[in-house]
């Protein structure tokens, strides 16, 4: 970990698909004198995404990659990690799914943030879910990324309580919130151990 300190911060590349904001929480994280990962570079499948002025504001380089396939979109991003010598991939609400080809040139080395206690409500409309099923306790979990989706091994999560109160979309908020603690946690976790 101590290596990872001052000038040898580990590149890091955070993809995202919208709004970003646990991009701008990781960015700020990334601030930090003690953070260990330096946010190098920020892709994205959708153009329009707003995060990616989080990007612009703090002048991290961006990418917007066209996916008309799969494979030709994560060969382009493959080439960009490879020659910005990105060491971990962090997704934040990237909405395309990884083929194993991909995971496993990166293997072990991606995270991603779910918005459930996983392995509970895996995939989307969680707190939809959540509710539906009459929960007592959501939250959030990040996860090392495997070929199965929202499957693989669980660094960190954080849970709160559901109140008879709760909607969709306060639960989301609540729980964004929660989202933006737990990510920087989760990664000085997952660094300290490997
Ligand atoms: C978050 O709830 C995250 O857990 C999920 O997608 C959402 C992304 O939100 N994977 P944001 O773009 O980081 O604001």
């Amino acid at each position: 970990m101590a290596k990872l300190l001052g000038e040898n911060k580990l590149n890091t590349a955070v993809f995202i698909s919208g709004r970003g904001s646990n991009l701008n929480s990781l960015i700020n994280f990334s601030k930090k004198k003690y953070c260990p990962i330096k946010i190098k570079l920020v892709i994205t499948n959708n153009k329009e995404a707003v995060g990616l002025k989080f990007a612009k504001k703090n002048k991290i380089k961006s990418l917007v990659v066209k996916y008309t396939t799969k494979f030709k979109a994560e060969r382009k991003i493959l080439n960009i990690t490879s020659n910005n010598n990105i060491k971990l991939i962090c997704l934040a609400g990237f909405m395309k799914i990884l083929s194993k080809n991909f995971i496993n040139n990166f293997k072990g080395k991606i995270l991603n943030i779910h918005p459930s206690l996983l392995p509970k409500y895996k995939g989307l409309n969680t707190h939809k879910r959540a509710l539906e099923n009459g929960e007592r306790f959501s939250g959030c979990t990040v996860h090392l990324v495997n070929s199965v989706l929202d499957s693989g091994k669980i660094i960190l999560q954080k849970r709160l309580r559901v109140t008879e109160k709760d909607s969709e979309y306060s639960l989301e908020k609540k729980i964004l919130k929660l989202e933006h603690k737990l990510y920087p946690k989760a990664i000085v976790k997952f660094l300290s151990n490997s």
